[in-house]
């Protein structure tokens, strides 16, 4: 039996945009474009090429489960995982030339190249307006901090942030999100993954798994990954993450990763009788619930939902923040609300860390909330993002008619349109993604959210960014672009 495990040779790039993971399918679809792997070949085993790469199993496993899904390998239990003996059409068209040409492209298809770095075309999901960002009162209140030269900004920030901007996030969340905790319970960090790091490292042990949303957010999933926890993929319903199947697929698990508000993507909300059975695991399991409430804000339909920290009575919910979406993304500035006992431990690692975003940032924030803008701001933003949101949501129904379901969403910034399944069976959306980030577009295929090939992938569609979007005439634009994208 051929084995190519020798013959194969990967090198990554630590320092690449694209994910590690990425690049592995990059390098086995070139291997194989070129001929350097031949159908019916045996590729290194799991564990092997992560001990080789120096990097986790998990990110292998991932970059195999897509290869595998995309028909370039095959599965066969204790026999290993070989080159598939029929290989993508493409592939077998295009021939090993192509396969040389494509070599030098780092973008594989279907890659969700979209999010990373400061990607700001069209559509992005996740950005806010930043047209309707108000800068010169932004501008104003920096410089103010900036002329008062405060000794604080001077030396090192406290690393478990700045004290007044502590105190109003606690103040916020009590008002706004039903989360009741004092401001040293508030950490301040730079972005939801830094939250993420400091949970982790906090709290989690090694060989330790989570229950991860199928599909979920996949800028989280692959810095778990590569922090080397073990992801449990949990499918995710009309109601939001299915708890019982996370119960039968890992009853011990030591985390559950969610975004109860407004799943991401698929934007539905995880229902009170779900939260209950929630929190009701997590004691008896002993394990703890992240709960990731990036965009819960913005709903456009009542009052934003009290956060499912709100219900916690036993203190297993860690809360996550992130000032990206109710303001910008370029602050970096996130917060985690640490549990009571756990205060100490994350406060000994923020200082071993020596974290802390920078103080003016963190003061001119503190000042924007004291002075009232956050609130009015949010309001607007409310507002504006209804009206996108319809403007965009009428644009693609009226450019795809039935080739897709498209629902406005309820709340967030993005939504998500579902293809429906044409004559030839599903429609390959990262294919469509792909051609629409040539056009220009930021857009990315729904199955790239998802963690693999042993999940059933039956949703097929596009995440799309509306807080951009500034009118009807800007809407039918972009619709018209992503229709060209989905003709091909
Ligand atoms: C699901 C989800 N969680 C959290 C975040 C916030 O990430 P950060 O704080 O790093 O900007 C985002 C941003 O896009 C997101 O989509």
């Amino acid at each position: 039996m051929p084995n190519a495990e020798h013959a194969l040779k990967i090198e990554i790039d630590r320092h690449h945009a694209l994910p590690i993971y990425l690049q592995i399918c990059e390098r086995f679809k070139t291997a194989i474009a070129a001929g350097h792997l031949k159908p019916g070949d045996r590729v290194p085993a799991l564990r092997g090429l992560a001990t080789q790469l120096n990097t986790a199993r998990g990110t292998v496993e991932m970059a195999y489960d897509i290869l595998v899904d995309e028909g370039y390998l095959q599965m066969r239990g204790a026999a290993g995982t070989f080159v598939s003996s029929s290989l993508p059409e493409s592939v077998m068209r295009g021939g090993a030339r192509k396969g040389r040409e494509r070599a030098a492209v780092s973008r594989p298809k279907g890659a969700s190249a979209v999010e990373v770095g400061h990607d700001a075309r069209p559509l992005r999901p996740g950005l806010p307006a930043l047209d309707a960002f108000p800068r010169k009162l932004w501008s104003r209140l920096v410089a103010h901090r900036a002329r008062a030269v405060e000794l604080a900004s001077l030396t090192y920030p406290d690393p478990a942030g700045y004290g007044p901007l502590r105190e109003r996030i606690a103040t916020y969340l009590g008002l706004s999100r039903g989360v009741e905790c004092a401001p040293e319970r508030v950490f301040v960090t730079n972005g939801y993954r830094s939250s993420l790091e400091l949970v982790l490292r906090s709290l989690a042990k090694p060989d330790d798994s989570a229950w991860f949303e199928e599909p979920g957010y996949f800028l989280a999933r692959n810095f778990l990954v590569e922090a080397g926890l073990k992801l449990v993929p949990v499918p995710v319903d009309q109601d939001g993450l299915d708890v019982d199947a996370g119960q039968a697929l890992d009853p011990h698990a030591r985390f559950a990763i969610v975004t109860p508000a407004h799943q991401s993507p698929l934007g539905v909300t995880l229902s009170l009788a779900r939260r209950m059975k929630l929190l009701d695991w997590a004691e008896r399991a002993g394990s703890w619930i992240v709960e990731d409430d990036y965009d819960s804000e913005f709903r456009y339909a009542g009052r934003p939902l009290p956060a499912l920290k709100s219900l916690d009575a036993n203190d297993r919910v860690i809360y996550c923040g992130t000032f990206s979406k109710v303001l910008v993304p370029g602050l970096r500035l996130s917060y985690v609300v640490a549990p009571e006992r756990a205060i100490a431990r994350f406060e000994q690692l923020t200082k071993s860390m020596n974290a802390g975003p920078p103080h003016l940032l963190q003061s001119a924030v503190a000042d924007f909330i004291a002075q009232g803008h956050f609130a009015r701001h949010l309001k607007r933003m409310r507002a504006l993002y209804a009206q996108r949101r319809e403007f965009f949501a009428q644009a693609l129904i009226k450019a795809f008619g039935a080739r897709a379901s498209i629902e406005p969403p309820s709340g967030g910034m993005h939504l998500v349109m579902l293809f429906n399944a044409g004559v030839n069976g599903p429609v390959d959306d990262l294919a469509i993604a792909a051609r629409a980030q040539e056009l220009g577009l930021a857009v990315s295929g729904l199955s790239s959210w998802h963690i693999g090939a042993r999940t059933k992938r039956s949703l097929r569609g596009m995440v799309l960014g509306f807080a951009n979007v500034a009118d009807a005439a800007e809407a039918a634009r972009l619709a018209r672009m992503l229709r060209r994208a989905y003709d091909g």
